[in-house]
């Protein structure tokens, strides 16, 4: 017996009972799904606006409910139910997160890492959740997609309509820019993409309009690069937030990603200058080892004498159109000419005005104790320099930002043991690499600063102590989507590595198959070989050494999941009003008669 209710019941009661919001992809075109409830099961009901969400109101139903989701085929039959029985988070709470078929847990606890440095915020946003995986639900016509999967190399550009889904909100915009990204990323099967979103045609994505999503393929845990960027965060050093995400194109399941800002000169913006439209924003320039590396030699006095692809402009800032490299090559002058055992006061000579030295310093002891053999200090290569002008009068001066946080841990890393940090890096065979030979290695007063900064470093984040609590529950946290997304049949042409979920657990500890380092042992082993090497000893305890600042104007924690901000959206959940019935309070998306009496009604089986 089917029971159908009507609207206007439906808006009568929707506060007194409880809505239930499922995201799924059913089997099969006709499916749907369900909320099975005390061994009935009651439909829940979908439309263009917020599929794959499924949502409905039982009537009848409180707080303290107990419930699972099921999917149903085409008659209406139960096909697949959850094998785990659900409750409210909240007893206040009138309506379900959006929460995924067959994952128990929607938002779960991540233990903080405490803070070495200063902490620096990027604007709010709810693009990057920290407790929370998202889904991204992408479509677009069928050939296109055929296209872009066969040809990842070609680098075109797609239209899609796009949809982001996290616990509370569901965001939707259309014809949004979408590609396959990287260089690298695409000789493997699994692409990694980039979406951007067209500012000047009111196209939003929370103040974050250059995203992109890292495919991760080189890193069977999934969670090198997100510890990394984790770690720039606890040394203050403006970074990519990250967030992971599981993406969808045309209802075809893609895998878990690890979305993160693309850098570009909305990053700048929003990240560098906490979105503050007020700042004029300076030189960014991209940096990466190609056939040429990154490695700031100094060759000469204008643009056209850098490998393009080595140096690539992002943004203008002060230099001249037909020069767009001018200020860097200032900097890479300066940088010849320091002589670092006669300049006096050499660490003035390149903080007043040159270059963030702090910041430069925490990034390269990362790049060390993490392993980063792809990044400057080893490759010269993943990195931007920004000339920041809120940091040096007279234009400001250049600020260091790393890219590309994959290769760390041991992923990749080309010997099995890591030497001191005095011998790493080989420069008579790895070529020259002045700012970190120059300044680190030969200079007394700055390489004192480098120690000091390695020792702050491991004493208070980069320790066991530290990183074990937040890799477990990064680790619980991605179990199931990790499985799901080892499951998955590869879309395009490429190299697969064929990690599987032993590869996933095992490598949070110990080294497997081909890589040199598990996460977790790598931390253990570098921490207590720089300790050892450097002479003190690790103090116990998470307490921050610098306590986060409090926030100012437009600012957000990236690990607050609380931030709001002022885009325009549908929203659900604790506090917020049922998808239902948001869908009738936002006149941009309100929904024609056909879904109007669709949404309302609640299925009874
Ligand atoms: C439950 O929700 C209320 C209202 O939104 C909130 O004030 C309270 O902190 C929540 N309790 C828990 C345990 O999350
Ligand atoms: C899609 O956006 C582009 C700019 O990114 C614009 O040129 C084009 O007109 C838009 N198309 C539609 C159908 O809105
Ligand atoms: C963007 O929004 C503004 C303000 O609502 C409007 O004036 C403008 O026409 C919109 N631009 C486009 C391309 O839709
Ligand atoms: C992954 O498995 C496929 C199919 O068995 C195989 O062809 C491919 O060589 C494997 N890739 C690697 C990197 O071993
Ligand atoms: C992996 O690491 C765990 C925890 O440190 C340890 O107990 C186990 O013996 C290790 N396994 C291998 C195969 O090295």
């Amino acid at each position: 017996m089917k029971l159908f209710i009507g609207l206007a019941t439906l808006a009568s009661v929707a506060f007194a009972d409880i809505t239930f919001n499922v995201v799924g992809y059913p089997s099969v075109a006709a499916g749907s799904f369900g909320v099975s409830i005390a061994g009935t099961v009651h439909k829940l009901a979908t439309n263009e606006a917020i599929f794959p969400v499924w949502s409905g109101a039982v009537p009848g139903t409180t707080s303290a409910v107990e419930y699972s989701y099921v999917e149903l085929n085409g008659q209406g039959a139960a096909v697949k139910s959850e094998a785990f029985v659900r409750k409210l988070a909240n007893q206040t709470d009138t309506s379900t997160l959006n929460e995924f078929f067959e994952r128990p847990t929607t938002v779960w606890e991540v233990p903080k890492l405490p803070y070495t440095y200063l902490a620096t915020y990027p604007s709010k946003t709810k693009a990057f959740k920290q407790k929370q995986i998202a889904t991204i639900h992408v479509t677009a016509p069928a050939t296109q997609i055929a296209e872009m999967n066969a040809n990842p190399m070609n680098d075109k550009e797609y239209k899609v309509n796009f949809r982001f889904i996290n616990s509370k909100t569901i965001h939707s915009q259309t014809n949004i820019t979408f590609s396959t990204s990287g260089k690298s990323s695409k000789e493997f099967s699994k692409q990694a993409f980039k979406f951007e979103f067209d500012t000047q045609f009111n196209q939003t994505f929370f103040s974050r309009p250059n995203i992109k999503l890292r495919s991760m393929v080189n890193d069977p845990t999934m969670m090198r690069e997100k510890l990394y960027i984790d770690m720039l965060n606890s040394v203050g050093v403006p970074t990519q937030q990250g967030a992971w995400v599981r993406l969808f194109v045309n209802n075809e399941p893609f895998g878990l990603y690890l979305m993160v800002d693309d850098i570009k000169k909305s990053f700048a913006k929003q990240t560098i200058h906490s979105g503050d439209p007020a700042v004029i924003r300076g030189s960014l320039v991209q940096m990466n080892a190609w056939i040429n590396k990154a490695d700031l030699v100094y060759k000469g006095a204008t643009t056209a004498i850098y490998d393009a692809d080595a140096y690539k402009s992002r943004n203008l800032g002060n230099n001249p159109t037909t020069d767009p490299l001018k200020e860097l090559i200032s900097f890479m002058a300066d940088l010849e000419s320091f002589n670092p055992t006669a300049t006096p006061d050499p660490v003035n000579y390149w903080n007043s005005n040159r270059l963030d030295l702090e910041g430069y310093l925490r990034c390269m002891a990362l790049e060390y104790l993490m392993g980063g053999f792809d990044m400057y200090w080893y490759s010269g290569s993943n990195y931007f320099m920004y000339k920041n002008p809120t940091l040096a009068p007279n234009g400001g001066k250049w600020q260091w930002i790393p890219t590309d946080m994959d290769n760390t841990f041991g992923s990749g890393f080309p010997t099995s043991t890591v030497p001191t940090y005095r011998t790493y890096a080989d420069f008579t065979t790895l070529g020259a690499r002045p700012l970190v030979q120059k300044l680190i290695l030969e200079n007394t007063q700055i390489n004192a600063m480098f120690d000091q900064t390695l020792k702050e470093i491991i004493s208070t984040a980069f320790k066991p102590e530290a990183l074990t609590p937040r890799a477990e529950a990064y680790h619980r946290m991605l179990a199931l989507d990790a499985a799901w997304d080892y499951s998955l049949k590869r879309k395009s042409p490429g190299t697969n590595r064929n990690f599987t979920i032993e590869d996933f657990n095992g490598n949070l500890y110990n080294n497997t198959r081909s890589m040199q380092g598990g996460v977790l042992s790598w931390v253990h082993d570098m921490s207590s070989l720089v300790s050892k090497e450097l002479a003190f000893t690790i103090p116990q305890g998470l307490a921050d050494r610098v306590a986060p600042p409090p926030k100012k104007g437009q600012e957000g924690n990236p690990e607050d999941e609380e931030d709001n901000d002022f885009d325009s959206e549908l929203t659900n959940g604790p506090g917020g009003r049922s998808n239902a019935n948001a869908l009738f309070s936002k006149s941009g998306l309100f929904i024609q008669t056909a879904f109007a009496s669709m949404i309302a009604l609640v299925l009874i089986l």
